[in-house]
């Protein structure tokens, strides 16, 4: 497995791929890869030619009081992960080369970009939608994939995608999860053994939902409640927001409808999780 820091040597090397008509998939991470991140580089080994792979903790989508310094980053151990399901190479670019003195172009995804995470981390997916631009335009894949995790980073970059006119093809996962159901993400390490018990609320209370609407409960707010009170129980946790919202606009819903989105962030002591579920009517 090859592993780049350098913009140019990422673009010769899927310059000479694409002249050899292979095709790239192309997993976009921050590292400190968990077994959702390697669902996605599986998937892109079994359908392309060769399988990217982008390590770098993205500065700009961070808010000041964020989490940026103390975010996970072992290379060494994601470059073992990542080698052994099957990806080729490594794109590891440095903060200055991404972000040179000057810059000043981004990429902004209108009204998406504002709701649901968007409220509480202003900034954040102008941050993401540009570094993906950025990355799209470096490593240029034919096909790139997302987990359903980030449901809202997913919504926003199969946007822009469109709107830009750039030729991928963006693929969204489902969640992975751990055994007893809390969604995986490299934020999980935070967690001290409590409030990872505690974590496992964010899940349970979206099972509550989909029980909730299979008993025939079609009143989002009533659902919300319910999601609310259950978490509250848990004294360590801070809710930023639960919503029912439709799939494709993120639109506050009032009543469940098809192929709706549950998305959620609380707070477990000092760590933001996120978490979500695609919903129909029926509950399944
Ligand atoms: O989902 C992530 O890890 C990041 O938001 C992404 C897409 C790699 C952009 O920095």
């Amino acid at each position: 497995m090859r592993l780049i820091y350098s913009i140019k040597k990422m673009y010769e090397f899927s310059k000479t791929a694409h002249l050899k008509g292979k095709t790239i998939g192309f997993v976009p991470t921050m590292g400190y890869l968990h077994e959702g991140h390697l669902s996605l580089i599986r998937k892109a080994r079994k359908e392309n030619d060769l399988v990217v792979v982008s390590i770098f903790v993205n500065p700009i989508q961070f808010g000041p009081k964020e989490d940026f310094k103390r975010y996970p980053r072992d290379l060494k151990r994601d470059m073992k992960m990542a080698e052994e399901v099957g990806a080729d190479l490594i794109f590891y670019p440095d903060a200055k080369d991404m972000y040179p003195d000057g810059f000043k172009t981004y990429v902004n995804v209108e009204e998406l970009s504002d709701k649901l995470c968007g409220k509480f981390r202003p900034g954040h997916f102008k941050g993401v939608a540009t570094v993906v631009a950025k990355l799209f335009n470096i490593v240029s894949p034919d096909i790139a994939y997302f987990g359903q995790k980030d449901a809202q980073q997913a919504i926003i970059i199969k946007r822009m995608v469109k709107d830009l006119n750039i030729p991928i093809k963006i693929k969204v996962l489902p969640i992975v999860r751990e055994k007893d159901g809390l969604a995986m993400s490299s934020r999980n390490t935070y967690l001290n053994g409590k409030e990872r018990e505690d974590a496992l609320v964010l899940y349970q209370a979206l099972n509550l939902a989909k029980d909730l609407i299979k008993r025939g409960i079609t009143d989002t707010d009533k659902i919300i409640k319910r999601m609310r009170q259950l978490i509250k129980k848990k004294k360590n946790t801070k809710i930023d927001y639960i919503e029912i919202v439709e799939m494709d606009n993120l639109n506050p819903l009032k009543v469940i409808s098809d192929n709706c989105l549950i998305a959620l962030a609380v707070w477990i002591g000092k760590t933001r999780l996120i978490d979500n579920m695609i919903i129909n009517k029926l509950g399944s």
